[in-house]
């Protein structure tokens, strides 16, 4: 036995170990990540005393959700998702301001860019069977119309598809928008009413979603990014009042301040003034946003 060796690790010494091998990180922030993730990590490890073969169990689901990631799938965040991480993340990032519209995650099909259109026109170009005029305004907290501010919306259609999921079927842009608001900071446009629809289950995480007993639903809603000089920029959605899911969200995105009436509205006058048929479904959002902190002098 050698005199030198000091090191005695046993499962009661070593998270102090682990941690005090990173005393010497000179980035502070890292020094602090590393800590807690170790010392999180292990309390888990303590508590369910995986055997060998659970833990190499754990290492080829971590190992088979990172194959499954490419330029277009992200199965680690979607993992994140559906564990609460992202939404824990994006709350911690964007508590909510008195006022200003809260808000949720980005999700994974913000991946094109939305086409610019003008206010009034159509999101839905394959014509959906559910008419719906969706209206609003760009405020800001103290209730000042927010002109020229741009509006990025985007959603799936009635069966709950997005059109990055469906390129043979839905033309590129369908249920996307890049509107920008008038000068009393209202816009407008006409869709089809989203559906709730499952989130990716061919891989990891589907299996784990199938092994819980989870249900791999969204419920129906239209994304929502409002952007103007001066304001912190929102990103959001909008939830179908009444859709399926809204209590069992997979990736814990609702609010409840975040829900609004789609109104069946069955009135010929209003429908010619949106461009739109008889009867036809109605949502009013307004999405509120706060000024950018000035710096103090
Ligand atoms: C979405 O709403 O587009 C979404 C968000 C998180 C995971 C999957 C989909
Ligand atoms: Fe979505």
């Amino acid at each position: 036995m050698t005199d030198d060796v000091t090191a005695d690790i046993d499962e009661h010494t070593i998270t102090d170990a682990v941690v005090a091998s990173f005393a010497a990180t000179p980035d502070s922030r890292l020094r602090e990540v590393l800590g807690a993730l170790v010392r999180g990590l292990h309390t888990a490890i303590r508590e369910v005393e995986p055997t060998l073969a659970e833990w190499e169990h754990a290492i080829d689901f971590l190992t088979r959700t990172g194959q499954q990631c490419d330029d277009v799938r992200q199965e680690f965040v979607l993992l994140s998702d559906v564990l609460g991480i992202s939404s824990l993340v994006e709350n911690i990032n964007h508590r909510k301001v008195g006022g200003a519209t809260e808000a949720t995650v980005l999700g994974p099909f913000h991946m094109t860019v939305s086409p610019p259109r003008r206010n009034g026109d159509s999101i839905d170009e394959v014509g959906g069977d559910q008419p719906c005029v969706v209206t609003g305004r760009v405020l800001s907290v103290s209730g000042e119309p927010v002109p020229g501010a741009s509006v990025d919306v985007w959603q799936a259609d009635e069966h709950g598809f997005y059109d990055v999921q469906q390129p043979d079927v839905q033309p590129a842009g369908n249920g996307r928008g890049l509107f920008t608001t008038d000068e009393e900071g209202r816009f407008w446009f006409r869709t089809t009413v989203p559906a709730h629809y499952p989130i990716p289950t061919d891989g990891p995480v589907g299996e784990l979603l199938a092994a819980t007993d989870r249900p791999p639903f969204r419920p129906a809603h239209v994304h929502f990014i409002a952007d103007a000089p001066g304001f912190v920029p929102v990103t959001t959605h909008v939830f179908v009042d009444g859709s399926p899911y809204l209590d069992a969200d997979a990736v814990f995105a609702v609010k409840r301040s975040l829900i609004r009436d789609f109104a069946s509205v069955d009135d010929a006058e209003q429908a010619a003034r949106f461009g739109t048929v008889n009867p036809f479904r109605l949502a009013v959002i307004d999405l509120v946003v706060e000024p950018t902190a000035t710096p103090s002098p």
